[in-house]
């Protein structure tokens, strides 16, 4: 495993074990860091690449993607400028690392950024799967999805994401092409088993 400061963002690489899947960016939730969806991601992705980059605010000391006003309300400005920054640095670890596209896996805060680099750069992910995800722009720019597939996880009790706001996210997506799933299970914020096992499934198949 490398971990590294010489690219843009603080980041961890494990490399593929397996040939012919694709590599997989971890994109972690407020408070955690380059570290933190390893474990996760070899248990959803075994085998494949894992690239899992820090954000870059810090937030009262904690690490997030970028800045929110509150909590549900994000500095979209600074949003679009750390989607842009985080989609350069996706291409500086293809370059690096000789990556194709990855598939993002992004969980909360992570799931936000995803979804903006899906609508601000699309060219740099493959696809992604969208953990506790909420809309991360209010006008996006007019995205070309086609042929990317989105997995969308929702909890049906989480007092973060409005039921409403997941499923606005997943019918702009699918909007402007994306094949999107769109899952709720019965759960809160937090990640569960039974996420492990939807994701693990829907990346088997890619
Ligand atoms: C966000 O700020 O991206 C969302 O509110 C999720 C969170 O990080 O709490």
């Amino acid at each position: 495993m490398t971990s590294t400061t010489d690219l843009s963002h603080l980041h961890r690489f494990v490399p593929a074990t397996v040939s012919g899947k694709p590599p997989i960016l971890l994109l972690h939730g407020t408070g955690g860091d380059e570290n933190d969806l390893l474990l996760f991601g070899q248990a959803v992705a075994p085998g494949f690449a894992l690239l899992s980059p820090r954000g870059k605010v810090l937030e009262a000391g904690m690490p997030r993607f970028f800045r929110r006003l509150k909590e549900g309300i994000f500095d979209e400005e600074d949003v679009r400028q750390r989607a842009s920054e985080l989609a350069d640095f996706i291409d500086e670890a293809r370059d690096t690392y000789r990556l194709e596209a990855p598939i993002a896996v992004g969980f909360s805060n992570g799931a936000n950024v995803a979804a903006a680099v899906l609508q601000l750069r699309p060219e740099v992910l493959s696809g992604a799967v969208l953990l506790r995800a909420m809309v991360p722009l209010m006008h996006p720019p007019e995205a070309d999805l086609t042929g990317k597939s989105v997995l969308i996880v929702s909890g049906a009790t989480d007092p973060i994401v409005p039921a409403e706001n997941a499923a606005g996210l997943a019918a702009i997506l699918t909007g402007t092409g994306a094949m999107v799933d769109h899952r709720t299970l019965p759960v809160g914020h937090n990640l569960s088993q039974a996420d492990i096992l939807i994701t693990k499934t829907w990346l088997q198949h890619r």
